[in-house]
C-alpha cells in the first residue's frame, strides 16, 4: 500500500517508520524544512529506542521517504494519515484543532482516486465528521472515506507498542474503507493483534476514555499512597496485592510524583471539556486533573519538610527530570513544577538526567547539569529522585551518601529499598511507605 503521513511528531514519525517496516511505501510530510532536511539526513529528532535503526533500514530499501510536498504525496496515496499536533488551547482546555483542519483542507485539494483519510491524532468527539465535511466542501467530487485510528503508543516503548499492540482501534463506516484499513494492518492481524472495528465516534471516545482511565488509576494509587504513609502501610505491597486481582491488573499502579507527558494532561483536560459541553460532566476526571496538579506542589512541600524547611543556599541534586524514563520529553513533567519551586526557595539545584538536558536547558534555566550522579552528589544536602531511569537504580547508595554534606533523600519513584537507604546513611523519605 502507498501511505502518506502528515506530521512528523512523535506519533507521525513512529507510525510512518513502523508502517514502512510492515512493507508499505510510506511518505512522511512536514511543513518545517529544517525537520525534513534533518530526517533526510538520517537524524531522528526524538529519543526513542529502536526508531533510528528501523528508519535507516526502511530509507535504505526505498520504502520510506520525507518531503515538504504535500500535494504530490497525497495524490499518490491509498491512505493519508493525519498525525499533526492537537495541543491544549490556551484559556479553555479544548484541543486545538487548527492543524488537523488545515491538513484536511490541504489534503482535499490534492486527492486523486479513492483515498482513505485516517485521523491518528487524538481528536475530540465529532472531529472525524468535521474532517469529512471539510474535505467534501473543499473538493465535492473527491472519492474518499474517513477513518478514526487513534494511537496508543507510549513514549520510550513506542516501537514495541506499535508492533505488538493490545489492540488496534479503527473507526470506519464503509466496507471499502474497512478493506483498506485491514490491508494496512494485515501484518499485525497475522500476529493475532485484535482489531476493533467500530463507528467514528466510538473510536474517538475509546482513546479519551482509555487515557483518562489510566490517569485516574495513577491518581487513585497516588492518593492511596498518601494514606498509606499516614496509617503505616506500604504502598508497594498494597499495589502488588491489588494488582493480582485480574479485574484490576498490575499495570499503572505505581505511586509517584504525579503523571505528566504529552497525553494524559492534555487528554484528561479535553475530555473534561467535552463532558461539560455536552452537559454530561465527567466529574471523576475533573477531580483527577486537580489532584494531579496539586500533587506536584505537594511533592515540593515534602522536600522542604525533609530539609527542615530550609533549602536556601543548599545544594539539591535532582535525579531525572523527564516525565518518565527512556524519553527526552519534558512535557508536563513534575520536574517543571518541583525544580523551579526549589530554585525559587533559594536552593542550588544540580540535575542528572540521561536524556533530559536537550529540552531541559531551556525549560530549567537556573540549574547546573551534571553527567555523573556521584560527582553531582559532592557536598550536596539532599537528593531527589523524580524519574526512575534504570541508570539510577543500581547506584551505590553508601558511596553516594559518602559524597554528600548531609545525606538526605526523597525518592519519589520508590526505586530504593528504605532499609538499604537507611543503612547506607540516608535520612530517607519515599512515597506511601
Ligand atoms: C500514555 C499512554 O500510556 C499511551 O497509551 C498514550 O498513547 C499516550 O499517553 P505516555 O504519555 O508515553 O503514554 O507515558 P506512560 O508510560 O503512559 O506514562 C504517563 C505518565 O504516568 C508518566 O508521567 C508516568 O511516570 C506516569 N505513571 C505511569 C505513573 O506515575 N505511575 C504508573 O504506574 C504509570
Amino acid at each position: 500500500m502507498k501511505l502518506t503521513m502528515i506530521g512528523t511528531g512523535y506519533v507521525g514519525l513512529v507510525s510512518g517508520v513502523c508502517f514502512s517496516d510492515f512493507g508499505h511505501d510510506v511518505v512522511c510530510v512536514d511543513k518545517m524544512p529544517a525537520k525534513i532536511d534533518a530526517l533526510k539526513a538520517g537524524e531522528v529528532p526524538i529519543f526513542e529506542p529502536g526508531l533510528e535503526e528501523i528508519m535507516a533500514r526502511s530509507v535504505a530499501n526505498g520504502r520510506l521517504s520525507f518531503t515538504l510536498d504535500l500535494p504530490e504525496a497525497v495524490a499518490e496515496a491509498d491512505a493519508v494519515f493525519i498525525a499533526v499536533g492537537t495541543p491544549t488551547r490556551r484559556g479553555d482546555g479544548h484541543a486545538d484543532l487548527t492543524y488537523v483542519f488545515d491538513a484536511a483542507r490541504e489534503i482535499a485539494r490534492s486527492l486523486k482516486g479513492y483515498t482513505v483519510i485516517v485521523t491518528k491524532s487524538t481528536v475530540p468527539l465529532g472531529t472525524n465528521r468535521k474532517v469529512e465535511e471539510i474535505i467534501r466542501e473543499e473538493n465535492p467530487t473527491a472519492e474518499f472515506d474517513v477513518s478514526s485510528n487513534p494511537e496508543f503508543l507510549r513514549e520510550g516503548a513506542a516501537i514495541e507498542d506499535f508492533m505488538r499492540p493490545d489492540r488496534v482501534v479503527v473507526g470506519v463506516e464503509s466496507e471499502r474503507a474497512q478493506d483498506v484499513m485491514a490491508r494496512i494492518y494485515r501484518p499485525l492481524a497475522l500476529r493475532e493483534a485484535p482489531i476493533v472495528y467500530t463507528d467514528l465516534e466510538s473510536a474517538e471516545m475509546i482513546k479519551y476514555a482509555a487515557n483518562a482511565f489510566l490517569a485516574t488509576k495513577i491518581t487513585f494509587i497516588n492518593e492511596i499512597a498518601d494514606l498509606c504513609e499516614k496509617v503505616g502501610a506500604d504502598i508497594k505491597s498494597v499495589s502488588k496485592g491489588m494488582g493480582m486481582d485480574n479485574r484490576i491488573g498490575n499495570k499503572f499502579l505505581h505511586a509517584g510524583p504525579g503523571y505528566g507527558g504529552s497525553c494524559f494532561p492534555k487528554d484528561t483536560k479535553a475530555l473534561a471539556r467535552i463532558g461539560q459541553e455536552h452537559a454530561s460532566p465527567i466529574k471523576i476526571v475533573e477531580q483527577v486533573i486537580d489532584i494531579n496538579d496539586e500533587r506536584k506542589r505537594k511533592m515540593t512541600d515534602k522536600i522542604l519538610y525533609l530539609c527542615d524547611d530550609k533549602v536556601a543556599g543548599k545544594k539539591i541534586v535532582v535525579l531525572g527530570v523527564t516525565f518518565k524514563p527512556n524519553t527526552d520529553d519534558m512535557r508536563d513533567s513534575p520536574s517543571l513544577t518541583i525544580v523551579p519551586a526549589l530554585v525559587g526557595a533559594g536552593a542550588k539545584v544540580h540535575v542528572v538526567d540521561p536524556q533530559g538536558r536537550k529540552e531541559g536547558e531551556e525549560l530549567l534555566p537556573s540549574v547546573v547539569w551534571e553527567a555523573d550522579p556521584y560527582e553531582a552528589a559532592k557536598d550536596a544536602d539532599a537528593i531527589v529522585v523524580l524519574t526512575e531511569w534504570n541508570e539510577f537504580r543500581g547506584l551505590d547508595l553508601a558511596r553516594l551518601a559518602g559524597e554528600m554534606q548531609d545525606a538526605k533523600m526523597a525518592d519519589f519513584r520508590n526505586i530504593y529499598d528504605p532499609d538499604e537507604a537507611k543503612t547506607a546513611g540516608f535520612t530517607y523519605t519515599s512515597i506511601g511507605r
